[in-house]
Order: structure tokens, then sequence, then C-alpha cells
């Protein structure tokens, strides 16, 4: 493309988004950011000029799915070139961080390559590449002037919302790439968030997200400089008349405040679910990882919610199979999810990361050890899961209705724990919080009726 074809043309952004919320987050302002240029956005890659894959590093196999990816699109780049079209291809997010040149080297029709700190320059390099046609790299960490560089400007993310407040991680577990990819720890400015709160919240969400790596270790600062805390910062926000639920992700045990726990009892539109990974039942693993708390600390601090806010739910992350993990540690993982019934949970097989203090660890656990132990963690918390559900029958719940069910007149939603809820006779209350009584529980989702409040 030329310089003035790209400032003048409609042209068409396709984003692939893998990985976590924050990466969701990301890919929005990635076409805010292209909106000034033209670029609208197409779901149709064949038909796009750009494509920017938004990858995920904190597996092999979510990294080696880049490359399968980039496969596929070259076929439609050649495809394109032979009719004198082009697609320029762009690898953003942590995939982008960890491996840098390597892209090229192993896909060289791969035009930009960011990191997740440096895409906000995504628009200057794209007037680079229309110059001068080589590959270009930026995977500079310089996150403030990033937050600082994103547009006020944006689009609709619809009922439910991303915010991202603080990212980046100084923990260092020594399993994970993220303190790498997503670099230092960093809380973005209290005045900053909440401006873009109000901007969210004109563009029609009722709910919010508050994301960060670590986002219980928020620290933001007030324009006086005085800082504010993870729950001082909810307080401000659930006074947006328009937010009607908020909750935030992804917390660490080790930094979970009373003020935060307290908070669940008093502010009743914060949401009573929340995920607080633990990775492991065995102290001796916890310790191994620096995940720099016991499983009774983690225990503890549940009870302490439950206290709070006694229907609170629960979920988490955890690795089977982490260097030095034996039969007793698993069964102390299993223990452990047993004392606590999960809502539900995300577990994974340990996955080494070049560079992680743990992929130099000499105790390696087999693969095959590794899928058996997820294997039997995957069926209790399935089972977990549908205990959870087959609780909720004949409960009054509060569903946030986002779209049509499967069958006339049903519309689904999400409950307050997160649940998956189909709807009957509600297709004309989508965008709306109804109450519902739970009727049945399927493997994945809930049957549900309005009760006479909602109806
Ligand atoms: N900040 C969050 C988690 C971020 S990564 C926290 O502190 O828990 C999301 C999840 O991916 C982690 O909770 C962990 O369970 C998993 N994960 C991270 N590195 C991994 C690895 N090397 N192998 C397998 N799973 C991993
Ligand atoms: Fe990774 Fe640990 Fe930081 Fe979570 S707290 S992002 S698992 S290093
Ligand atoms: Fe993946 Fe990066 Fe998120 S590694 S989980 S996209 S922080």
């Amino acid at each position: 493309m030329q310089t003035a074809e790209l400032e003048l043309l409609p042209k068409k952004l396709h984003i692939v988004t893998y990985g976590c919320q924050m990466n969701v987050y990301d890919s929005y302002k990635m076409a805010d950011l292209l909106s000034p240029l033209g670029f609208v956005s197409s779901d149709k890659l064949e038909d796009s000029n750009v494509v920017i894959l938004n990858t995920c590093n904190i597996r092999e196999k979510a990294s080696e799915k880049v490359y399968s990816e980039l496969g596929r699109i070259k076929k439609i780049k050649d495809a394109k070139a032979a009719k004198g079209d082009n697609l320029t291809i762009i690898v953003a997010g942590c995939v982008g961080q960890a491996e840098g040149e390597e892209i090229f080297a192993r896909a060289p029709y791969v035009d930009i390559v960011v990191g997740p700190q440096s895409y906000q320059t995504i628009p200057r390099l794209l007037r680079e590449l229309s110059r001068e046609n080589k590959n270009l790299l930026n995977l500079d960490f310089a996150i403030e002037p990033k937050f600082d560089a994103l547009p006020e400007e944006s689009a609709s993310q619809g009922l439910s919302a991303f915010l991202t407040i603080q990212e980046g991680c100084d923990k260092f577990c020594k399993f994970c790439c993220v303190p790498f990819t997503r670099g230092p720890e960093f809380s973005r400015g209290v005045s900053d968030i909440y401006r873009e709160a109000l901007a969210i919240a004109s563009k029609g969400a009722v709910e919010i997200n508050l994301l960060g790596q670590n986002v219980s270790a928020f620290h933001g600062k007030n324009p006086d400089g005085s800082e504010v805390n993870l729950a001082k910062l909810i307080r401000y926000i659930a006074q947006i008349p328009n937010f009607k639920r908020i909750s935030y992700t992804t917390s660490h045990p080790r930094d979970m405040d009373d003020e935060i726990i307290e908070l669940h009892g008093t502010e009743p539109k914060l949401l009573p679910f929340l995920h607080l990974p633990v990775q492991s039942g065995s102290d001796k693993i916890l310790k191994c990882m620096n995940r720099k708390h016991t499983a009774e600390e983690y225990l503890k601090l549940i009870e302490k919610f439950r206290k709070a806010r006694p229907d609170m739910a629960f979920s988490s992350d955890f690795i089977v199979g982490y260097p030095g993990e034996t039969e007793e540690d698993f069964q102390n993982t299993m223990d452990l999810v047993k004392a606590v019934g999960y809502a539900n949970c995300y577990s994974f097989k340990y996955s080494i990361r070049p560079g992680t203090a743990a992929s130099y660890m000499e105790n390696q656990i087999d693969e095959e050890i590794k899928a058996d132990r997820l294997d039997r963690l995957q069926k209790l918390i399935v089972e977990q899961q549908q205990q959870f559900n087959r609780a909720s029958i004949g409960k009054k719940l509060n569903v946030l209705l986002d779209k049509k069910g499967r069958h006339e007149n049903q519309a689904t939603g999400k409950s307050e724990y997160m649940q998956a809820v189909t709807v009957e006779n509600a297709e004309d209350l989508i965008e709306k919080i109804v109450e519902v009584q739970i009727t049945e529980a399927r493997q994945n989702s809930l049957m549900a009726t309005l009760t006479k409040a909602s109806s």
C-alpha cells in the first residue's frame, strides 16, 4: 500500500485474539487505534487488508498454534497477492514479545511484530511499512506511554466490558512467562481509569470487569498523589449509575486484604464470584513455584470471603505435573479442591516456558503422569461444577441477558456466579438484568423461568 492510499481508502481489519481477557481488551484498543486510519473491523480474513494475531505465550501449545495459524494466513496472503491485493500480517501479544525476531526467521512473510506494551505504535509502523517494505519489530516496554497513547474515544464493547487497571507482574512464579512478556507491574492513574469507565458506561455497558495480571496488587494514584487500593477504586466505580455489576480479575491470594474481602459483603454491585488461582494444594510445590502462600492460608482466605458474603463462589487455576510433583503432592491438590467446592476451574499440565526458572529444573515429570493427573483432577472439577449447578435448582438468581437463546422466545445470559443461563419467554428482555428461578441444571448451563418480579 502507498502512504496516500493507506490514509484515504476504507480498509478492513481482521483481529484474531488468543489468551486471557487482557488480550481481548487489547484487541479492542488496537481496533480503536486503527479506526482513525479508516480501518473497519471485518469477520472475514479473505476480505481484509490487515490481519492482527493477538497471541498468547502461556503454554507451549498456545505459542505453537500461532505458527500453524500463520501458515494458513500465508496461503491467503499469496492468493491475494496473485490478484494484486495485499494482506499485511501483524503478530502482536505475548508470543510477539517472547519470540521477537524468531517470528521473522520462522515466518518471513510476517510484516510487523509488536509486544503487549508497544502495540500503540501499530499506526506508525503501518505508515513506515507503506514507505519501505521490510519487517518491522517493536518490543519496547514503556507501559505509561502506552496508556497515554491509547485513544480516549472507543467503540462499544457491548453490555459487559473490560477495563485494564493494572498490567504486568513482579511475582515471578517460576513456571510463568508473564513477567517477561507483559513486563513489570504497573497501576494506571485513578482519574485515567475513571474517565475510561465513564466512556465505557456511556457506550451502554452495564457490567464492568476490572483487569490486571495481578489486580489485587493495584495501587493507582489520585491526581493529588495519594494512593488508592483495589477496594477504594471499586467504591469509586460503583458510583457510576449505569454499572450494575462489577468484577475484577485476576487476583493473587497473597495480595487480598480485609478491605476487599469486606467490600464483597457491603457493595451490592460487586459480584459474589471470584477467580482466585491457587495452582497447587501442596505446600512443597507452592514453595517451589514461588507462590508465596500455603494451602492453609488459601483456605483461610476462602473462609474469610464466605464469612463476609456467605454465597460467595470461587474458581481457580491449577497446574499439574510441576517439576518434582509426587503423587502425594497431587493428592494434596485433590484434597484442596474438595475442601473448597469450586463453581468452576481451569486446569493445565505444566508446560515448559523457555527462560523461566522452572524450565531449568531437572525433576521434570513424564507427560503420561501429567496426563493421568490432569484427567483425575478434571473429573473432580466437572463433578463439583455439576454439583454447584444442581444446587442452584429452585433458587432465584439474577441474569444479565445478552443474546437470543437457541429456541423461540428464549434469551441467554450469565448469573451473578458466572453460570450460563437460558431463560424462557425472555426474548424481549435482552440487555436487561432479570430475576429468574432455576428449573434445571444441564451439563454446561442452567434453564430458568422469569420470576413475578421480572415478568
Ligand atoms: N496472574 C494469574 C495467572 C496468569 S496465567 C495468577 O497469578 O494466577 C493463567 C494461568 O495459566 C495460571 O494461573 C496458570 O495456572 C497457568 N499457567 C501459567 N504458566 C503455565 C505453565 N508454564 N504451564 C501450565 N500452565 C501455566
Ligand atoms: Fe504469572 Fe504468577 Fe504473575 Fe500470575 S502472579 S502472572 S502466575 S508470575
Ligand atoms: Fe497469555 Fe499473555 Fe494473557 S501469555 S494469558 S496473553 S498475559
